[in-house]
């Protein structure tokens, strides 16, 4: 893909705090974090205006909680047009870790996430949200 160059003017506070973030997250260089910056508020923005995003949810839960797992699938089947796999890990005696890739319609995929998220027993559940184009 073709570069190109543009000059950016900033106040030298704001650069102050660019090349902090830049220490911070290790970023190579000045273009390398803004480019990150920009296509973050990109992926922020599809989220906004409804569009097809891509992302995952991340569950943790106690799978001896009575239900939860029964719960869990059946809420994935009212939303299996919008989820391409799943994984499931075992990470200790108690402990499951459940990473779901989807797919779709942004609002739909936070309904989906609010309701697995909700569901009693789940420790901790998070949507992470990318772009899928
Ligand atoms: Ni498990």
């Amino acid at each position: 893909m073709q570069v190109k160059r543009f000059g950016v003017s900033l106040e030298d506070e704001l650069l102050k705090r660019l090349d902090r973030l830049i220490e911070n997250q290790k970023f190579p260089n000045r273009s390398q974090a803004i480019r990150y910056l920009i296509k973050k508020h990109l992926v922020d923005d599809e989220w906004e205006c409804n569009g097809e995003v891509a992302g995952a949810i991340v569950l943790v839960y106690d799978h001896h909680k009575r239900n939860l797992q029964k719960q869990s699938t059946e809420v994935q089947h009212n939303f299996h047009h919008l989820i391409l796999a799943s994984q499931h890990v075992h990470l200790d005696h108690n402990n499951c870790l459940e990473t779901i890739s989807v797919k779709g319609n942004a609002h739909e995929l936070v309904t989906l996430a609010n309701q697995l998220i909700a569901i009693k027993g789940i420790k901790h559940g998070k949507l992470v949200m990318s772009t899928s184009t």
